[in-house]
């Protein structure tokens, strides 16, 4: 940390003794589990931090420091830390059983409300997005009588071996531009998985094209979230979203969207923002309040080859009465369109003090944003592509900026430079002037000449 400004050090300084107590249990943790942490996405240099309890808009860590938080579990909590109305439901299904083996009588109430808010004919419900990018590609497969899938460099669709291709490369295994390289996230990815999925640029058309030409009877699906949430938010152009549905059409190809994080960014979702309409959707996250529930939802006659002897789907925790309760409380009385309307409202003042702070201060920068999600790049430019977030985002403010709001009481972003906030239906006003005046502080901070650091790592 040598290198470092002397005000950005005692920053580092500062959250090492704020976090004490995440470093001893750090100890105690990591002889009994590798990195200390359960998720890959969790670990920390040197040390994670361990947290307590959640409650409305903010986070409070093992020390005992309260943060407002925007990281919000990577997007799950728009809900906000156990709203009270889930809490109320979810205590009451607690006295009556949280599963019961056989499918629970409430099923069909929020597969309703799903249609009726995500324009799709019908659902299947599983617990993490993982699994429900899985079995939509499988359902592909099986519907199209084909195997490749087609994925975008940078993409992130869950941790199982076929998604987990190209999902962050490092600048020299990214490949060209124009012809994105296909490599395994890590050692264990399956080279059978591997060989089965195609790599795209993000945005880019015609290396969706060059793919489906190479190969055009082999393509069962192109998954792609709408908006990219994880190479930080970038909204591709509406031409870019359209001209895939066209060439989906063209070459019989199913088209997943993966609207993990988006279903909670907007009312309803992505797909709306663009009127582009796909033969599949995933949702996730947000739509369950906290609890763990996902749905694979879609066109009739692509749903209806999952069943016996047909498509296979299955899972004990499937549908658990726990997970459908919390469904329907928090997406009929919790992300209601006027709760949702006011996300976005603090969303876009946060955004707008952002462009302003950072100017006023000579920070380098551009805010990207959809829906109540914003991403703060410490870039000269604007960041469209995973090539361009390796060339352009200023890695080491990126830290000095997480660390320095983390000071101030402000969970900034998930911990990753390729994240983005999330702004839950429990923040105020005054989180938001908060937040505010942080940034104001911290501002100065990140005009300093910080030294920048590559990403090395492949996962
Ligand atoms: C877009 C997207 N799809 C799928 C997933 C996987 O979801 P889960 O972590 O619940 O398995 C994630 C997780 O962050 C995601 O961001």
């Amino acid at each position: 940390m040598s290198s470092l400004p002397e005000t950005v050090e005692k920053e580092f300084n500062i959250f090492f003794k704020k976090t004490k107590t995440s470093k001893e249990i750090y100890e105690k943790t990591k002889p009994l589990i590798p990195f200390g942490v359960c998720s890959n996405y969790r670990s920390l240099e040197p040390y994670p931090i361990y947290f307590k309890a959640g409650r409305g808009s903010r986070l409070y860590d093992a020390d005992g420091n309260e943060y407002i938080d925007y990281n919000l579990a990577f997007g799950v909590l728009v809900a906000g830390h156990m709203h009270p109305k889930l809490t109320e439901v979810v205590e009451e299904r607690i006295k009556n059983g949280v599963i019961l083996g056989f499918e629970y009588e409430k099923i069909f109430i929020l597969a309703e409300l799903l249609k009726k808010r995500f324009n799709i004919d019908m659902v299947r419900f599983s617990s993490t997005g993982l699994e429900a990018t899985l079995h939509a590609l499988r359902l592909a497969r099986g519907y199209t009588q084909r195997n490749k899938i087609i994925k975008f460099l940078g993409m992130y669709h869950g941790s199982h071996d076929f998604m987990l291709v190209s999902t962050k490369p490092n600048i020299y295994a990214a490949g060209h531009v124009k012809r994105p390289a296909k490599v395994p996230s890590g050692p264990g990815v399956s080279k059978a998985a591997l060989s089965e999925i195609l790599i795209a640029q993000y945005g880019d058309l015609e290396s969706v094209e060059m793919l489906l030409r190479e190969n055009p009877d082999d393509v069962a699906a192109v998954i792609l979230e709408p908006v990219a949430m994880n190479i930080g938010v970038v909204v591709p152009s509406k031409e870019f979203m359209k001209g895939l549905r066209r060439l989906c059409d063209e070459y019989g190809v199913i088209l997943v969207f993966d609207e993990v994080k988006t279903s909670g960014k907007l009312y309803h979702g992505a797909e709306e923002f663009f009127g582009v309409k796909p033969d599949l959707k995933v949702m996730a996250k947000a739509i369950a309040g906290g609890f763990p529930l996902s749905v694979i939802a879609g066109k009739k006659e692509i749903m209806e080859n999952y069943g016996p002897g047909l498509v296979p789907h299955a899972g004990t925790f499937n549908s658990n009465p726990l997970s459908i309760d919390a469904g329907i409380v928090t997406l009929s009385e919790i992300l209601t369109r006027e709760a949702m309307d006011r996300t976005i409202k603090y969303n876009m003042e946060l955004v707008k003090a952002y462009e302003d702070i950072l100017s006023d201060a000579g920070v380098e920068h551009h805010v990207a944003y959809f829906g109540n999600s914003a991403t703060v790049f410490f870039s000269e430019k604007e960041i469209r592509t995973w090539h361009d977030f390796l060339r352009y985002q200023h890695v080491g403010k990126w830290w000095a900026y997480f660390v320095a709001m983390m000071n101030r009481g402000i969970v900034p972003t998930a911990p990753g430079y390729d994240e983005q906030w999330t702004v839950s239906v429990q923040h105020t006003e005054e989180d938001i002037q908060k937040t505010i005046d942080a940034l104001n502080d911290v501002a100065p901070l990140l005009a300093e000449k910080i030294p920048d650091f590559k990403i090395i790592e492949a996962f």
